[in-house]
């Protein structure tokens, strides 16, 4: 079974000694609920460095308020035991003051990328995510961190603070793992019903025939407009948005050229705010 780290200095003593051994370190940072798509993070970690830490914390800092931040699920030794099973060597499980000490005061903040999108209506949301990824980052100095694509916003903020903070350690994305439907996995997919599941799973059909035909030379807000309509005569109660959206600068997309862009989606149903993207080209 893995090794349990629970403070900062216990994690940096193993990596030290992991260096000094000349290992090469991977990172996969989690908010827990474990999943197969966070085990899809942890097995890529394990292919491609020699050490593998997977840390487990629900970030209180990028939640808003009325979000699920009470709610959302907390099975540690559930997901100690998975990340055991994949061969993990190590997790981090840092109590909310361990992260924030009395008297922290910095903030970490993305300019432009994170006022799109889900920013727009998670206000303050990649602010919580960029700080406590540039501490994550920091406290385990890894040799490489594994971010899913299935949050493709956070990977490129990620990504952005990265290169602009001059972290040493490489990002590396990882595409979405989907049920045999096409649905992302999701720790909230566990807030759905069986038969809201049953809706769920045409969010992706929905937004891959969207991808296709803006690919096609459509009109991206015409397309996205219509995919939305087609969502909610589905089930879906509320759209958040759906655009099209340069892969990197997360600048909208109206007619397809040839720098990549893909389509971005989020939609309430029930209890879950889904979120998924796709490429367009
Ligand atoms: P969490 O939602 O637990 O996700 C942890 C990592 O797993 C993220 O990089 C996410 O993109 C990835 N992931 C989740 N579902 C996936 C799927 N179906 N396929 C591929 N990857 C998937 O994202 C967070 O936590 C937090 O914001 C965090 C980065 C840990 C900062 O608190």
């Amino acid at each position: 079974s893995p090794t349990i780290f629970r403070t900062v200095a216990e994690m940096r003593d193993q990596v030290a000694d992991w260096r000094g051994q000349g290992l090469r370190i991977g990172l996969v940072p989690t908010m827990g609920g474990l999943h197969d798509g966070h085990m899809t993070l942890v097995r890529n970690a394990l292919e491609k460095t020699d050490r593998v830490i997977t840390t487990i914390f629900v970030n209180p800092t990028q939640f808003g308020a009325g979000e699920d931040l009470d709610s959302y699920p907390r099975t540690e030794a559930k997901d100690s035991e998975m990340i055991g099973a994949v061969g993990g060597q190590a997790v981090f499980i840092p109590s909310v003051r361990e992260m924030y000490p009395e008297g922290f005061s910095t903030r970490v903040v993305v300019d432009g990328l994170t006022t799109v999108l889900c920013g727009a209506s998670r206000p303050g949301h990649f602010d919580g995510v960029s700080q406590v990824v540039t501490k994550l980052l920091n406290q385990a100095g890894a040799d490489m961190a594994f971010f899913g694509e299935k949050d493709w916003q956070q990977l490129a903020v990620i990504r952005r603070l990265a290169r602009d903070l001059d972290i040493a350690t490489e990002i590396a994305g990882v595409p979405t793992v989907r049920d045999e439907y096409g649905l992302a996995l999701s720790s909230r997919n566990g807030y759905l019903s069986g038969a809201q599941i049953d809706i769920a799973r045409q969010f992706n059909v929905v937004l891959k025939k969207a991808a296709y035909d803006i690919a096609t030379g459509g009109f991206a807000s015409e397309i996205c407009a219509a995919a939305g309509d087609k969502l909610l005569s589905l089930g879906f109660e509320k759209i958040d948005y759906i655009e099209c959206r340069d892969a990197i600068s997360l600048e909208t997309v109206e007619r397809v050229d040839l720098t990549s862009c893909r389509i971005f989606g989020a939609a309430y149903l029930g209890r879950a705010r889904l979120i998924d993207n796709h490429l367009v080209v």
